[in-house]
């Protein structure tokens, strides 16, 4: 052979379906992924607009949907419970029969096994939409809300709940959490702290679903501006120092700079990643019109959040993707 050829050549390791998968770095199973569940008050489920094949489940199809993700092998649910009734301090996020007390008690009693996680936020129970309680000027108030968060946290326990989820990006949020949770004996519960997560534009679609979108002004004097990643290290460092038993980052993939600089940073901990509701939009939208290979387009999309260093996906493709996955 002349010497001018390469002798050094990546594409062997390419050659055949075989040799591809026995040098694949990352792997992306059923057990990755956590579905979201938006559970409310309405007899019958609701489409959400922006959101096509994502629901707004009664507590009455619960059983039947958490059977189905299980027998898909998703280990886990993230449990967002949307009242009728809000108020100013969303009194209906710690009421013992809320909305999400109900759907916690329906699915461990439909299946025990399957984690359930919820979201322990304002939002989606205030009628101004905040994530706080409000001062004079509008804008949540940190150590009022701490108190509040705690005890919906503590009611979700109660419940049954697994693990809660802060995701209001309250300074103290999850020392006052696990406080609260040890001082009512759920010393068990595990906080899945938001811990990064954006101001961002791709929660829209969220807001629909949960009928959570503020009356005024935005989020921005507590999520974070999505210019910082520095500030990302500083929110991380805090929530393990808090006692957070995961870490997260939100959205998903315009962030997997910071999924894998927490990978790297926080080895300890689990590290999540939440694919949010607008990047669900995006790529449903897409496929809907026909642009995108739906099925190639996600299982690639998710692979990729998993290689940045995520352990686990919060995707409302859970069950999509799980099922793709047990017929590739
Ligand atoms: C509540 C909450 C939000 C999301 C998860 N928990 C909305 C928000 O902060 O406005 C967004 C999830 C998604 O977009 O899929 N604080
Ligand atoms: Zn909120």
């Amino acid at each position: 052979m002349p010497n001018n050829f390469p002798t050094v050549r990546p594409r062997r390791l390419r050659r055949s379906p075989a040799l591809r998968d026995m040098v694949r770095e990352t792997t992306l199973a059923p057990s990755d992924f956590i579905a979201p569940l938006f559970v409310g008050e309405a007899e019958t489920r609701v489409p959400v607009a922006s959101m096509p094949g994502v629901f707004r489940l009664p507590v009455s199809e619960l059983a039947d949907e958490v059977r189905a993700l299980a027998a898909l092998g998703i280990p886990a649910v993230m449990l967002f419970g949307i009242p009728n009734h809000k108020d100013a301090v969303g009194s209906q996020g710690y009421a013992t029969d809320g909305i999400a007390q109900r759907a916690v008690r329906a699915i461990k009693a439909a299946v025990p096994s399957l984690i359930v996680i919820t979201d322990v936020c304002l939002c989606e129970y205030t009628d101004h939409g905040h994530c706080g309680v409000l001062d004079e000027d509008g804008i949540p108030r940190n150590d009022e809300t701490l108190d509040l968060l705690g005890r919906i946290a503590v009611s979700h326990a109660e419940a049954g709940a697994d693990i809660v989820a802060p995701s209001g990006m309250m300074d103290g949020m999850v020392e006052a959490i696990r406080n609260a949770l040890d001082a009512a004996r759920h010393t068990g519960v595990s906080v899945m702290s938001y811990s990064v997560k954006y101001a961002s534009a791709l929660y829209g679609p969220f807001r629909d679903a949960a009928e959570s979108g503020a009356q005024h002004g935005d989020r921005r004097s507590h999520q974070m501006d999505v210019a910082n990643a520095r500030e990302a290290l500083r929110e991380a460092q805090l929530d393990v120092d808090e006692g957070a038993d995961f870490l997260m980052v939100k959205p998903a993939v315009p962030y997997l700079d910071i999924v894998c600089k927490l990978h790297e940073r926080h080895p300890e901990l689990p590290l999540v990643a939440y694919h949010v509701s607008g990047e669900y939009a995006m790529l449903k939208a897409a496929a809907q019109a026909g642009w995108l290979d739906e099925r190639a387009a996600v299982l690639e999309t998710l692979t990729s959040i998993r290689r940045a260093g995520a352990d686990l996906i919060i995707t409302y493709y859970a069950a999509a993707a799980a099922q793709w996955l047990r017929s590739a």
